[in-house]
């Protein structure tokens, strides 16, 4: 008995200890990855793949075409090396690396897809049996995009002015031929004049590290920091250069907090300049200006230039990728001569591992490059209604008195908002899809009381797995085999929130299967029809591992190295998380999951925000050039934490969050545990009604908002877009990143500096501008110092369009749903606009089959037409709406007209004069059709007399 105890005691005191150590080791890691350390993470000379290739010279690549045929519809070559050992690069690593075996052939493959898209793809030989098949990203090109391919029948040889051998050139669109220079290879788009678009390996820095056998005493370890990479594999990275042709400046490849317009990073004058990095990694406190890699990555690039266009360049490779934009005269000394009639930006492209997947997008315009895009990643998903509008966020509302109260205040200050948020702490020790039932005795109850004002709610579920035997989901995926295994085979084990953890290996079909089934009512207890998800932490963050995340040697359903696949599994996590929503509901509502990780394909998935930003006016200014590029690169419901995530914040700063933030095409609240609360409420009666102010816009403007959800999820163009998007020919809105549009109509640019009293907006060319608080008209093409004052943020409506809105203020958008409509009218100099509206039942998937009333609004020579703009309806039951229009605002109208005549119903409305805007006690000065009785889903015209 004695014996017993004592060992039972010894037990306990070691478990305490052990305890102990954990906690503190906790602490210890909290705190280190409280603040950005810039030596936490690799840079490209500490990165060997990365140092190795930007040491190589211009015309280093000895690979040429041989063997080039058509077969199956696709051109077809092998890549041989002419010279074994032609010029690298220098050090001492890379001599390591280089000693190659002869280089094996490459195989080669270019394929043609309507709408003028190029794909390449380059991969060893398998038949060449090499050690392992490179990983291939599954899942996100679509499957349909198969369908779209130009089968290949004629190819033509010729050698091309300037050049020495032949090319083999096909047919790539009415407009554009794909071109494979033999030797030295190249392969480029050239419009049909002969200029060209895009191309890849014109300077000679193509690469491609081939799988082999390691040598004897060679070290195939990389080391950084405490951590150790195994690399049972070896090198097996890919370089290239891209460049593209007529372009003025270069856009895209997230995330980074930067400039839209990509910046130099390698040529003359350019000092110690890192490539932008792809490689998704939670980066607490991250600095507001760097090319350091983020929580997501997209290898896509989009060029603009005035007098050639748009075109794009896609990498599908999951890998940690390095990409440098090189700066006028990189290559002064290369002796290579490239076509230099056109303005050119050349980029050089870097890959640890995978293969070469790429596409060519031609453009010409920016609406094309997008569309094209979306044509093989698929366009954003189509959220529900009440995404759309503003969430409330905080870690943590604390338990289900703090919802209530939180929840009661809105109404009480009249400030409507949709959706409140748990994060972490309202589970059971981090273990996702359990509740602290001491804090959240009722969840049902709790969501249920949201529900009935038209609320919802969001729960966190991130991917670490706490490794606690009690814990059902552990149990079993361990049970199941489900979890990513470490180099030696076992579980992987890692830290995060929950202390010890696994992670399901998504990759695995089947365990996204198994993962959505969690989601069901019956496996997530407390949860309800009214609840969404929020992934986090799914770079995936590990606080233990090498640069916080997971180790490259971890091993991944199929024998996947996690370095082949790293940037691609938070999209797999979060794919799988919205499968589980869409499952729950029998595939009847749309699901909606935040996720932070992202990759292409993500838009399918749900939205996207920037992470831990941090409560200061540089991160409230970098915020849109971090959203407009995410758009750019297909991901259009995105938006970044307002107000800041880390630290407290002068009440000035947050009111211009809310102001800004009204436009994100996502718009959240959120702020860290350690600050204080900042409800809309918090700063003092003027802040809460400047907020108010500010949410109430973004509610106003929720039909147009819509209509721009439905135009990204038909067309893949984005709802925020950078001004050149609209104005491609207006150089002066190229490298503009303060200002943005939101859809076609609407102009809005941030304020960015503390106290200010004026701002200078540059309107871009070709249109006037009507303020959107004032109706004050603007000229365009010209920048304009205006005063501002602490209400708004200089927005405008560009004459010559239509905008819907609702200006009755309710609670949430739910019970905004039978609300009339007010229509905005600005009139250009023609006297003319055009606009249009997107309904449907807001939640559904029912308008897939065409459940949806679309309308067109045009007004010229004094009649406005509404006209349906929607094929009809392959459902019974088409969606239908009673809503009417209770005003139309006609801004740039002369104010002598006094009375309209609406047909057909032949009825006479009087034209008086009204405010712009209801609620800002404006004075009476537009020209205004009140209750023209019209209703939304009818064709009518209402003619100005
Ligand atoms: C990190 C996320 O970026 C942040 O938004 C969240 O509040 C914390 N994780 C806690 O879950």
């Amino acid at each position: 008995m004695a014996t017993a105890m004592a060992k039972t005691t010894t037990t306990t005191m070691r478990a305490s200890s052990l305890l102990l150590v954990i906690v503190l080791l906790l602490v210890l890691q909290l705190n280190s990855v409280l603040s950005w350390k810039k030596d936490e993470f690799r840079n490209c000379n500490q990165t060997p793949f990365c140092k190795r290739a930007r040491s190589r010279k211009p015309g280093s690549c000895s690979l040429v075409a041989t063997d080039v045929a058509i077969d199956d519809g696709d051109l077809i070559a092998k890549l041989v090396s002419k010279e074994a050992d032609k010029g690298h690069g220098e050090g001492e690593e890379q001599q390591q690396e280089e000693e190659k075996e002869p280089v094996k052939p490459l195989i080669f493959k270019l394929s043609v897809f309507q709408n003028g898209i190029l794909r390449v793809k380059i991969d060893e030989d398998p038949s060449l049996d090499p050690p392992k098949k490179r990983f291939e990203v599954p899942e996100v090109v679509l499957p349909e995009f198969e369908n779209k391919k130009l089968w290949l029948q004629r190819v033509s040889t010729e050698v091309i002015n300037g050049d020495s051998g032949p090319s083999s050139i096909v047919y790539l669109s009415d407009d554009h031929d794909a071109v494979l220079r033999h030797d030295p290879f190249e392969v480029y788009v050239r419009r049909k004049g002969g200029d060209r678009v895009v191309s890849m390996n014109s300077h000679g820095l193509f690469d491609f590290e081939q799988l082999r056998k390691k040598k004897e005493g060679e070290d195939w370890e990389e080391r950084f920091r405490s951590h150790t990479d195994t690399r049972p594999y070896g090198p097996q990275s890919i370089s290239f250069d891209v460049s593209f042709y007529g372009a003025g400046f270069v856009y895209g490849i997230p995330e980074h907090a930067t400039s839209l317009a990509l910046k130099p990073t390698r040529g003359p004058g350019i000092d110690h300049s890192e490539p932008y990095r792809l490689f998704n990694l939670d980066v607490f406190e991250y600095l507001h200006d760097s090319p350091f890699g983020l929580y997501g990555s997209i290898p896509f690039m989009i060029s603009h230039g005035k007098a050639h266009g748009t075109s794009g360049f896609f990498w599908l490779n999951a890998a940690e990728m390095q990409i440098d934009v090189m700066g006028s005269g990189w290559d002064a000394e290369s002796g290579i001569s490239l076509p230099s009639s056109q303005s050119r930006i050349d980029t050089f492209w870097m890959s640890e591992a995978g293969i070469v997947d790429a596409f060519f997008f031609v453009g010409p315009g920016p609406k094309d490059v997008m569309k094209q895009y979306a044509i093989v990643t698929g366009t954003s998903a189509l959220p529900q209604q009440f995404a759309t509008a503003y969430h409330q966020c905080r870690w943590n509302y604390r338990d289900e008195e703090d919802v209530a109260h939180v929840d009661s205040k809105f109404d009480e200050h009249d400030i409507p908002y949709d959706v409140l948020w748990l994060d972490i702490e309202h589970t059971d020790g981090k273990k996702y899809f359990t509740w602290d039932r001491v804090l959240f005795p009722n969840p049902e109850e709790m969501q249920n009381k949201l529900a009935a004002k038209g609320r919802r709610m969001v729960t966190i579920v991130d991917p670490h797995i706490k490794r606690d035997e009690s814990f059902h989901l552990h149990k079993e995926a361990t049970k199941k085999g489900y979890y990513v295994k470490d180099a030696t085979g076992n579980d992987f084990d890692g830290w995060c929130w929950p202390g010890s953890s696994s992670y399901p290996d998504t990759l695995n079909p089947e365990i996204r299967s198994w993962w959505a089934e969690k989601f069901s009512f019956q496996n997530y207890v407390g949860s309800t029809p009214s609840l969404y998800i929020w992934n986090d932490m799914n770079e995936p963050s590990v606080f233990n591992g090498p640069e916080v995340t997971m180790p490259r040697d971890a091993v991944h359903y199929g024998g996947v190295e996690h370095r082949e696949l790293h940037n691609a599994y938070g999209y797999y996590f979060h794919m799988a998380s919205a499968d589980g929503l869409l499952k729950r509901g029998d595939g009847k509502d749309r699901p909606f999951v935040l996720s932070r990780a992202f990759f292409p394909g993500s838009q399918r998935y749900g939205a996207i925000w920037t992470g831990d930003n941090s409560a200061d006016w540089d991160h409230l200014r970098v915020s849109v050039p971090m959203i407009l590029t995410l758009g750019l690169t297909g991901i259009s419901f995105s938006g970044a934490d307002v107000g800041g995530f880390f630290g407290n914040l002068e009440p000035e700063l947050l009111v211009r969050w809310y102001q800004l933030g009204a436009f994100y095409p996502f718009f959240r609240g959120h702020a860290h545990h350690d600050t204080k609360r900042r409800e809309p409420w918090l700063f003092g009666e003027r802040n809460t009604e400047l907020i108010r102010e500010a949410i109430h816009v973004r509610y106003m403007f929720l039909p147009y908002f819509y209509t721009l959800f439905r135009e990204a999820n038909t067309s893949g163009v984005p709802v925020m877009r950078p001004l050149w998007m609209e104005f491609p020919s207006d150089e002066a809105t190229f490298s503009n990143d303060e200002a943005f549009m939101v859809g076609n109509s609407i102009f809005v640019q941030g304020i960015y500096t503390e106290h200010a009293r004026h701002a200078s907006v540059y309107l871009p060319a070709g249109q006037s501008w009507y303020d959107l608080r004032t109706g004050v008209a603007y000229k365009g093409g010209v920048t304009h110092k205006l005063e501002v004052s602490e209400e708004s943020i200089p927005a405008f409506q560009k004459a010559g369009t239509i905008v819907p809105r609702k200006d009755r203020f309710r609670r949430s958008s739910t019970q905004m749903v039978k609300d009339p409509y007010t229509l905005v009218i600005a009139l250009n100099s023609s006297k003319a606009a055009e606009g249009e509206l997107y309904i449907d039942d807001g939640k559904s998937f029912e308008f897939e089959k065409g459940d949806y009333i679309h309308r067109r609004f045009l007004f010229s020579d004094g009649k406005l037409v509404s006209s349906n703009a929607s094929p009809p309806a392959s459902s019974n039951t088409p969606f239908s709406s009673d809503c009417f229009i209770e005003r139309i605002v006609l801004l740039g109208l002369s104010l002598g007209a006094k009375s309209a005549i609406i047909e057909p119903a032949n009825h006479r409305v009087d034209i008086e004069l009204g405010p712009l805007n209801l609620r800002r006690g404006q004075m009476p000065s537009f020209p205004t059709i009140r209750k023209p009785n019209v209703r939304i889903a009818d064709d009518w015209t209402i003619k100005i007399l």
